[in-house]
């Protein structure tokens, strides 16, 4: 398994460009399935959730998928599904798998999708998914680890209220709901820019949709959706990740694509923490004086607060801040394992419960660490940009699912970051 060696202390000056974003893409990608006519989306990121897990789970029950432009452009025709059931071994490894149910439903009544399953970050059920199906008729079964779903004379509109808010529920029922008979109402709908870019792309294709963006969509079906050509949304999470190395080791970066209206409360708290961050012509310009950051609390919540996403690497940041901070996780329940290897690190962090305690240190020291889940990875190598000496991340897969190129990216802005590889 690769390993990547961050050696710490170079201040970084530089651009970075910013990817398509991998959370809008892994919806984007399964909305194909409504359609006979191709999809084709234009800056998608070449990340290995993409270009390995979805394409794999989409070509096994029956599309066509073309990785073009070095994977930055995917072709996917979907002219018939000939297979209706989304194998455990393609879902497990990834949670997002699940919203191929939906489409897949409404397009030709039946649908199996394998449960996904545990996670590193919590339970994350899919009951919300299944329920808000269930409002537009659907017929479920839970059997065997899988969900036999059937709508014998097609989906019918409905009005269903997500009790907690869910991105992906609330993407999973909009696909099927462009689909139903009549017209479908969504309540407390998440509000996340990934769900106004699915909306998007639906509309590209034929859909009739109101709200996407609310915590109310409306959704008139339509009896067949047609092709289009949808250029992914830029990620969010990667440009708040790349917002903040300059902050961890001073000097200025700018993000090419960012835009400030996608991260609002995080490039609040930026600002609170006492870095400057500005719109420029072509993204958002961060620059960080000397001396220590500002200690700032901060709450995770659905979109537009603070991204459960952008948890990791902000605790990072805040691990040599002036003072003390809390960082509440609120939207899963076992998100804090970085807390223990940024400790390994010399960071001071009290985990209880759903609330880190960071009692800012003056310097973390290089060391060996553990990538556990994708954000935490990334958090590490922010931490090691800026610690004294080497650290090294171990088990960087999981990084390679969200991050394209990272040490790319960091080391064209001056930081001394490499990739070493591993034997399988
Ligand atoms: C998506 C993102 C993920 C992000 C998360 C929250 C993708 C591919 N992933 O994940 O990066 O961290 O949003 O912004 O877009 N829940 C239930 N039942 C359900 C569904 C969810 O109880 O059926 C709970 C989850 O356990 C969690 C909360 O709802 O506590 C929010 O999860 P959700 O918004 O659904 O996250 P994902 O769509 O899985």
């Amino acid at each position: 398994m690769d390993s990547i060696i961050v050696k710490g202390g170079q201040e970084l000056h530089g651009q970075i460009p910013i990817a398509g974003a991998k959370n809008a893409c892994l919806t984007l990608m399964p909305a194909t399935l409504l359609s006979e006519e191709p999809l084709t989306l234009t800056n998608a990121p070449r990340l290995s959730d993409i270009i390995l897990t979805m394409s794999r789970l989409l070509e096994s029950l029956g599309v066509e998928v073309s990785s073009l432009q070095d994977g930055q452009v995917q072709v996917l025709s979907s002219k018939s599904i000939s297979n209706h059931k989304a194998d455990y071994d393609i879902v497990r490894k990834m949670r997002a798998s699940i919203l191929v149910l939906g489409p897949m439903l409404a397009r030709d009544g039946h649908a199996v999708v394998s449960l996904p399953g545990g996670c590193a970050i919590g339970a994350r059920p899919v009951d919300l998914h299944l329920k808000g199906l269930e409002a537009l008729g659907a017929e479920l079964d839970l059997r065997d680890g899988y969900v036999h779903a059937k709508a014998p004379k097609g989906l019918r509109g409905g009005v269903f209220e997500f009790p907690i808010v869910s991105v992906g529920a609330t993407e999973n029922v909009l696909m099927a709901a462009s689909l139903a008979k009549g017209t479908t109402v969504l309540k407390n709908a998440a509000r996340e820019p990934e769900i106004v870019d699915l909306a998007d792309c639906l509309i590209r294709m034929g859909a009739q949709i109101d709200g996407a963006g609310t915590s109310t969509i409306t959704i008139q079906g339509v009896d067949r959706l047609n092709g289009a050509t949808h250029p992914v949304i830029v990620d969010r999470i990667e440009l708040g990740t790349y917002m903040l190395a300059p902050a961890f080791t001073g000097g200025e970066v700018e993000l090419l694509g960012g835009r400030l209206d996608l991260v609002e409360a995080f490039a609040a708290k930026m600002d609170e923490a006492g870095i400057s961050v500005e719109a420029t012509k072509n993204g958002i310009k961060v620059t960080r004086k000397n001396g220590r950051v500002n200690a700032v609390n901060v709450v995770t919540a659905p979109h537009p607060g603070f991204p459960t996403d952008l948890q990791a690497q902000f605790m990072a940041l805040m691990c040599t801040a002036d003072g003390t901070s809390v960082l509440e996780e609120r939207i899963f329940e076992n998100r804090f394992m970085h807390a223990p290897e940024l400790m390994r690190m010399g960071a001071q962090i009290d985990v209880q419960g759903g609330t880190a305690t960071v009692t800012g240190v003056d310097k973390l020291k290089g060391a060996p660490v553990m990538a556990t889940d994708l954000r935490a990875s990334v958090s590490l190598i922010l931490a090691g940009l800026a610690a004294e000496g080497e650290t090294v991340v171990n088990r960087v897969y999981h990084l390679d699912r969200g991050y394209e190129r990272v040490e790319e990216k960091l080391s064209a802005c001056g930081a001394q970051i490499e990739r070493v590889k591993g034997n399988g």
